[in-house]
């Protein structure tokens, strides 16, 4: 397989990011010689969930292949951010990547929005059963539109709403900035909330919320606190409205070049490192709450059900939204697996 940093590329941003990656290439080379060296590209620091997972990756690969197959991944957008990621994917200029599922409408995969629907999941098992299950595999099937092959699903938890006022009820996102993912089902969901929203890249949202190019946001508390996001936001809501998870994918033209030894070893260690993930996402958002407590940096607001309730009625309108965004018929089997994978 050849090394992805010699593929032609055609962004500014996409050599310097190849440039970076054969440069990490040459140190990781001084000690083994790997047969083939994959890169995995993030967007999140690696006290996360998701950064957790990939270097959990890297080295059950690098066991079970005693070194022949090495794995670099490059966290906090150090390779491709949000606006170049998929690009470099589709290019080969990297060989993974684990975007937030709300990032493949952007590449025109709109129905991966389906977990972007505001209230509407009961918990992570509920979403691992339905990620796991028919519609999950469904989805995975429309990536070979783009060239690209899905691994894995694997959560990070559910978000929360922050802002420098709190945010208990409709009425107090009203004229807000607020920075969203790339996600059409997002970006209704504030518009319904009566905030204005504003798409950037994960790795620019931290600077905006401090020089005020946008006033608030919303992710799970790990995130929030290893980017940095508590110095400059006094307030968060414990809202639990919407569900952040992922999925690790590739592009086809590497995966048909593997061995199927190879790609049978790839998958286990994938499959372990995610189960790893699931079990460690809420711990890591416990943990980040805890620290975001102890910092006394931001008020921490729990909603009473009542205030969630409003919060809920008002971002009905989603639904519709989404239906004609990607079809309705993609509600209705998202519709049918929330009954199949309901505890109650
Ligand atoms: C991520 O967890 O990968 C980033 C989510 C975001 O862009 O808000």
């Amino acid at each position: 397989m050849k090394p992805c940093a010699t593929l032609p590329l055609r962004r500014r941003g996409l050599l310097q990011g190849a440039a970076l990656a054969a440069l990490c290439t040459t140190q990781y080379h001084a000690h083994a010689r790997p047969a083939i060296t994959l890169r995995f590209s993030h967007v999140v620091s690696e006290a996360t969930p998701k950064g957790l997972a990939a270097n959990r990756f890297k080295v059950l690969v690098e066991q079970r292949t005693e070194g022949r197959i090495a794995v670099q991944v490059f966290p906090n957008s150090a390779l491709y951010g949000d606006r170049d990621e998929m690009q470099a994917l589709q290019l080969g200029a990297v060989d993974l990547l684990a975007p937030s599922l709300s990032k493949f409408g952007r590449i025109g995969l709109p129905e991966f929005e389906l977990f972007d629907l505001p209230f509407t999941f009961e918990s992570l098992t509920q979403v691992r059963r339905i990620t796991g299950g028919p519609l999950g595999q469904q989805l995975f099937d429309g990536l070979s539109r783009q060239g690209l092959i899905g691994l894995g699903y694997f959560d990070n938890g559910f978000k929360q709403m922050s802002a420098n006022r709190p945010l208990l009820a409709p009425e107090d996102f009203a004229g807000l900035r607020m920075r969203i993912q790339p996600s059409g089902v997002i970006a209704a969901q504030m518009r319904a909330l009566g905030a204005r929203p504003i798409t950037l890249g994960f790795g620019e949202t931290r600077d905006a919320l401090a020089s005020g190019v946008v006033d608030g946001t919303e992710n799970p508390v790990s995130n929030f606190w290893t980017q940095g996001m508590h110095q400059v936001q006094r307030h968060l809501s414990l809202t639990d409205h919407g569900y952040l998870g992922y999925a690790v994918v590739s592009h086809q033209r590497l995966w048909q070049h593997l061995k199927p030894s190879d790609i049978a070893v790839l998958q286990q260690a994938l499959r372990d490192a995610l189960v790893f993930a699931n079990d460690i996402a809420d711990r890591q958002n416990d943990q980040a709450l805890a620290q975001l407590r102890a910092s006394q940096t931001t008020r921490i607001h729990h909603l009473t059900p009542q205030q969630r309730e409003r919060l809920r009625l008002a971002v009905q309108p989603v639904q519709d939204a989404l239906a004609q965004r990607i079809g309705p018929q993609w509600i209705d089997r998202l519709k049918l697996e929330l009954t199949r994978t309901s505890s109650g």
